[in-house]
C-alpha cells in the first residue's frame, strides 16, 4: 500500500505553463510519437507512464529542443518554443532536466559538480558558494562532497544530479526515471523534495517505471502507448480507466 500525498490540486487557477499540442516525432520513418496534447499548470506534479521505448524521454528531449519536432507545438506561458535553442529555453523559460542516467560530471567531486553549474548560473560570487553548500546540505550530500562522480553510487549520482538541476531554480523540472534503482528511503527523499518543489510554485514533470511511487506524487498523470495517450486523470482515475488497464497496468496492479 502506498501513501499517497496529503494533498492533491483538484482545480488549478492560473493558465497552463506548458502546452504541448499536436506534439509529432518521427526518427527516420518509424513514428514514435504522434499527436501528444497535454498541458502543465503551475506548481502541478504531472507523471508520464507508458511502456519502454513508447517515447518519453524523447517527449523530454522536445521540451527541452535537444530534438527538434516533426509537427505541433509546445508553448511556455503561451510563447512558443519551436524555433528556440535549448540554451533559451532553459535561461528565458527556466527548464531544469534531470536526465535518465544521472549525467554528472565525473572527474569533479560532488561540491565541485555544483559549483560548476552554479558559477554558469549565479553571477555573485557569495550566492554561488551559498547555493552550493545549502543544495549539499539539503540532498544530504555534505558527507561525500570532497568524493569525485566516477566514486558515487548509482542513487547518490541521481541525488547530485537532482541538487545540479535546481540551481538555476527552475520553473518547470523534467525528471527522467527519478526513482529508478534507488532504495526505499532515497524514494522518499525525492517524493519529499517533489511536494516542496511543487509548494515553491515549481511545475514538475515526472517519467518512471515505478508506477506507485510517481502516482502518489503526481496530481495527473497520462499513459503513452503506440505514440499516443492513451488515458490521462489523476491517479485513481488512471488506474480504473480500461485503456491502461490493458495496455499498461495490467488487471492485478493496484495503489
Ligand atoms: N536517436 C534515435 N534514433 C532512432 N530511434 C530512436 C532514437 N532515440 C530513440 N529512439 C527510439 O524511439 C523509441 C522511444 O525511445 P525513448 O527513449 O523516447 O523511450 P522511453 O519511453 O523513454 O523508454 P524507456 O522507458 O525505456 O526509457 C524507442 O523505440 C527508441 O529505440
Ligand atoms: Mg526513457
Amino acid at each position: 500500500m502506498v501513501i499517497l500525498k496529503n494533498f492533491r490540486i483538484l482545480k488549478f487557477k492560473s493558465l497552463p505553463i506548458l502546452k504541448l499540442k499536436n506534439v509529432s516525432k518521427k526518427y527516420g520513418k518509424r513514428t514514435v510519437l504522434k499527436k501528444i496534447d497535454f498541458e502543465l499548470n503551475n506548481s502541478e506534479v504531472f507523471g508520464l507512464l507508458g511502456p519502454n521505448g513508447c517515447g518519453k524521454t524523447t517527449l523530454f528531449n522536445l521540451i527541452l529542443g535537444i530534438l527538434k519536432l516533426d509537427r505541433g507545438e509546445i508553448k511556455v506561458k503561451n510563447e512558443s518554443l519551436n524555433e528556440l535553442s535549448i540554451q533559451d529555453r532553459a535561461t528565458k523559460f527556466k527548464i531544469g532536466y534531470v536526465p535518465q542516467n544521472s549525467s554528472v560530471f565525473l572527474g569533479l567531486t560532488c561540491e565541485e559538480n555544483i559549483k560548476s553549474i552554479a558559477q554558469i548560473c549565479i553571477k555573485d560570487k557569495n550566492l554561488q558558494e551559498e547555493t552550493t553548500q545549502r543544495l549539499l546540505s539539503e540532498f544530504n550530500l555534505e558527507y561525500l562532497k570532497n568524493i569525485k562522480g566516477s566514486q558515487l553510487s548509482g542513487g547518490e549520482k541521481k541525488r547530485l544530479c537532482i541538487s545540479m538541476a535546481l540551481v538555476n531554480n527552475p520553473k518547470i523540472l523534467l525528471l527522467d526515471e527519478p526513482f529508478a534503482a534507488l532504495d526505499l528511503m532515497t524514494i522518499d527523499m525525492i517524493k519529499k523534495i517533489i511536494t516542496e518543489l511543487q509548494k515553491k510554485y515549481i511545475s514538475v514533470i515526472i517519467s518512471d517505471h515505478n508506477a506507485k511511487d510517481l502516482m502518489s506524487v503526481s496530481d495527473r498523470c497520462v499513459i503513452i502507448s503506440g505514440g499516443e495517450i492513451v488515458a490521462s486523470g489523476n491517479p485513481r482515475q488512471i488506474i480504473n480507466d480500461a485503456q491502461a488497464k490493458k495496455l499498461y497496468f495490467g488487471e492485478n496492479f493496484s495503489l
